[in-house]
C-alpha cells in the first residue's frame, strides 16, 4: 500500500506506528484520539535541513515551523528542545504559546493578516520577534509603533501553487487575495517604510499549500517572480519562501523530492550573494506524523450504499470536507474480506463524510479505525460544532 513506510506499516497483519501496535493503543485510549510520532516529526525536519544543506544553503537557512498546523504543546516543546527550528506564528496568542514552550522572541517569525489595535498592542510586548508586514496598513502601524528599525514585507507573487492544482489551497494567482503586497503597490510600500525610517531586510511570500514534485515548475515560477521585488531591496538579508510543502494523500500523489525542491530554490537564488533562506512549513513537519483513532459506531445499508459510522466528524479534522484533502481510513488489522463502504462521522451535516467508496474490512472484525495524515490542520482547526468537539492528543516518544 502506497502509504506504508518504515514507521507506519503492518507487522503480522497488525498496524504499527512509531513502534506501537495501534490496535492495542486504541483499546486503551479514549476515542477520538490523535496520536503523534515525535520521531517522525524530528525526522521530517532533519530531512528538510539535509536537503537545504546539500544544495547551497548550509548554515544559510532557518526553518520556522508553522504552528497553525498543530499547536499541541508537547509537540512545540519537542521542536524547541530539538533546536532544529524556530516557529512561524500568525496571531498574538500563538506568540504567547510559543513563548510558553520556550521559544525566544528572535526565533519567532510573525506573518499575520488583518491585525487589530489590540493585536498590535499585544505584539509590541515582544519587540524582538521577526515581523513581516502583509499590507500598507501594517507597515504604517509598525512604523508608528517604532519597535525596531527593520521589517520584512510579505509580497504577493500573483501565482499560486497547490496539490493537484486545487484552487481552494492557493493563496495567490486565481483572484485578488488579501495576502501580501502586489507589484502595483510595492513602490508605495517601500516609500511608506522609508518615511518611517524602516529598513526592509526580509521578503516573504506563501503562495499555497500541499505542493509535491509535480508542482515544482510552479514553485520555480513563483521564485522567479519574486526576483522583481528582490532587486529593489538594497538592504535585503532574508528571503522567506513560506510553507506549502506537501505529503502524499492518495496513491497517485508522488512524494516531494526534496533534492529537486532544494535545487529549484538554488537555481533561482544561486546568484544572489549574502542572502539567507527561511522556510515555514507546517504540513510537511507534522501531517504524516499523526493518526486519528476512531471507534466504529454502526454499519448498515441505505439504499444500495453501505455506511460505516465513526464517533467523530469533520469538525475535528476539517481538511477533507473543506479542502478536498482525503484522509485515508486504514484498518488496524488486515483481513482479506472487504466490502465497499462510505465512512461517515457523527455530525448533522451532509458534508460529514470521511471517505466514499473504499474497500474496507467488515465491521464484525474490528472496533476501531485510523485516519492517516491527521497530524496537521486537524486538532488545530477543530470546532465544537454539535458539541462534539472533544478529543484527546498523545505524543509518542
Ligand atoms: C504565511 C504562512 N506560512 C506558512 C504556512 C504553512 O503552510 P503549510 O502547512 O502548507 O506548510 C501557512 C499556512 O497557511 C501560511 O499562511
Amino acid at each position: 500500500m502506497w502509504w506504508q513506510r518504515e514507521d507506519l506499516n503492518y507487522q503480522n497483519h497488525r498496524l504499527c506506528f512509531s513502534g506501537r501496535n495501534v490496535e492495542a493503543l486504541a483499546s486503551q485510549l479514549p476515542t477520538p484520539s490523535f496520536i503523534y510520532s515525535g520521531k517522525r516529526i524530528v525526522n521530517n525536519l532533519e530531512r528538510l535541513k539535509g536537503a537545504l544543506n546539500r544544495h547551497g544553503f548550509k548554515n544559510q537557512h532557518t526553518i520556522y515551523y508553522a504552528m497553525k498546523a498543530n499547536r499541541f504543546m508537547p509537540i512545540l516543546t519537542l521542536l524547541k528542545t530539538s533546536g532544529l527550528c524556530g516557529v512561524d506564528v500568525c496571531s498574538p496568542s500563538e506568540v504567547d504559546m510559543a513563548r510558553a514552550c520556550g521559544f525566544e522572541c528572535e526565533d519567532i517569525s510573525y506573518t499575520g493578516v488583518s491585525l487589530s489595535k489590540t493585536d498590535f498592542d499585544r505584539l509590541s510586548k515582544h519587540p524582538n520577534i521577526v515581523i513581516n508586514c502583509d499590507s500598507l496598513y501594517s507597515i504604517e502601524q509598525w512604523g508608528r509603533l517604532k519597535l525596531g528599525t527593520e521589517i520584512g514585507i510579505r509580497i504577493n507573487p500573483d501565482i499560486g501553487i497547490s496539490r493537484t492544482h486545487n484552487n481552494k489551497l492557493k493563496y495567490s494567482g486565481n483572484m485578488p487575495s488579501k495576502f501580501g503586497i502586489y507589484r502595483e503597490q510595492f513602490h508605495q510600500a517601500l516609500a511608506l517604510a522609508s518615511s518611517h525610517q524602516l529598513k526592509v531586510v526580509r521578503i516573504h511570500f506563501h503562495a499555497g499549500c500541499g505542493y509535491l514534485t509535480a508542482e515544482l515548475r510552479q514553485l520555480e515560477e513563483i521564485l522567479t517572480a519574486s526576483l522583481w521585488f528582490i532587486k529593489q531591496l538594497p538592504d535585503l538579508q532574508w528571503i522567506n519562501i513560506g510553507g506549502g510543502l506537501g505529503v502524499p494523500h492518495s496513491e497517485s500523489d508522488q512524494l516531494l523530492d526534496l533534492d529537486a525542491w532544494a535545487q529549484t530554490i538554488q537555481q533561482v537564488y544561486g546568484e544572489l550573494s549574502n542572502i539567507k533562506l527561511a522556510i515555514e512549513p507546517g504540513e510537511y513537519i507534522v501531517k504524516d506524523a499523526g493518526l486519528l483513532l476512531l471507534e466504529i459506531t454502526f454499519c448498515e445499508h441505505k439504499q444500495d450504499t453501505l455506511f460505516m459510522g465513526v464517533n467523530a466528524g469533520f469538525n475535528i479534522a476539517p481538511e477533507p470536507a473543506f479542502y478536498d484533502m482525503p484522509f485515508l481510513p486504514v484498518p488496524l488489522h488486515e483481513t482479506s474480506i472487504k466490502q465497499r463502504i462510505n465512512i461517515v462521522g457523527n455530525i448533522n451535516e451532509a458534508l460529514d463524510v470521511w471517505y466514499q467508496n473504499i474497500d474496507f474490512p467488515a465491521i464484525d472484525d474490528q472496533q476501531h479505525i485510523a485516519l492517516i495524515n491527521a497530524g496537521a490542520y486537524s486538532s488545530s482547526m477543530a470546532s465544537n460544532h454539535c458539541m462534539r468537539g472533544s478529543f484527546s492528543e498523545y505524543l509518542l516518544l
